[in-house]
C-alpha cells in the first residue's frame, strides 16, 4: 500500500528534522550491509500482560532498512490462551504463517461478514487492508505467528485500547450510547485498561 520507491533503497535517517512521507535516506556513503539485516524477531516476546501475547514490530522504525521498500514484518507469540485482540492496520494488508502452536484467526469485512479459521503450523491467511482482525491461541501450550504487510509503517489502531484506553478518554456518554449499557459498564471496562 506504500508509494513505489524511485531507488534501490533508502536507509532511514530516523533522526532526520524533516519528514514528508516517511523518512528522509541516509547518504549512501553511510549505508552498510548491516543496515539490510535484523535480528530483532529473533526473542520470544514478554507474554505477561492482561492478553496474554506480544507483538514485536520489525517495521521501519525497528529496522531502517525498510524505509520506502513498503514491507515489514512482525513476530507475535502468544501464551496458553493468548489473544491478538481485534485492530486494524490502516495501511497495509496483513499475511501470516503460524510457525508453533495453533491459533484461531479471524477478520470481519466492512459487510459485517466474519471470516474465521483454526491454523496450525505452516498454514497461512490473509487480512485485507484495514479490516478488523484477531488471533486467538485455542492449542494446549504457546503459539507463535510470524505476521507481513505491504507497508515499511502499518500502523495498528487496536479496538478495545482505542475505545476504553485512549487519552483523553472518550466521553462515556459516546460508549454507553455506541454499546447500549450503562456507566457502570463502560467504567468497569475502562478500569481494566488504567495503569
Ligand atoms: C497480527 O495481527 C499482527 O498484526 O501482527
Ligand atoms: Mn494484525
Amino acid at each position: 500500500a506504500d508509494p513505489d520507491p524511485l531507488q534501490d533503497f533508502c536507509v532511514a535517517d530516523l533522526k532526520a528534522p524533516l519528514s514528508v512521507n516517511g523518512f528522509p535516506c541516509k547518504p549512501e556513503a553511510e549505508v552498510t550491509s548491516g543496515d539490510f539485516f535484523f535480528d530483532g524477531l529473533s526473542k520470544e516476546g514478554n507474554t505477561t500482560n492482561i492478553f496474554g501475547w506480544s507483538v514485536t514490530a520489525a517495521n521501519v522504525l525497528a529496522f531502517p532498512g525498510l524505509n520506502s521498500l513498503g514491507i515489514s514484518m512482525n513476530r507475535v507469540d502468544f501464551a496458553p490462551g493468548g489473544l491478538n485482540p481485534p485492530h486494524s492496520h490502516p495501511r497495509a494488508t496483513e499475511t501470516g504463517v503460524v510457525i508453533e502452536g495453533k491459533l484461531l484467526i479471524g477478520f470481519v469485512t466492512t459487510s459485517n461478514v466474519f471470516h474465521s479459521k483454526v491454523l496450525t503450523v505452516g498454514q497461512m491467511f490473509v487480512v485485507p487492508r484495514g479490516l478488523v482482525h484477531f488471533q486467538l491461541n485455542v492449542g494446549e501450550g504457546k503459539a507463535l505467528l510470524f505476521t507481513a504487510f505491504n507497508s515499511h509503517l502499518p500502523g495498528s489502531a487496536v479496538v478495545p485500547t482505542t475505545l476504553f484506553a485512549s487519552r483523553p478518554s472518550i466521553p462515556d456518554d459516546v460508549l454507553t450510547k455506541a454499546f447500549q449499557v450503562g456507566n457502570d459498564v463502560i467504567d468497569n471496562i475502562k478500569s481494566k485498561f488504567s495503569s
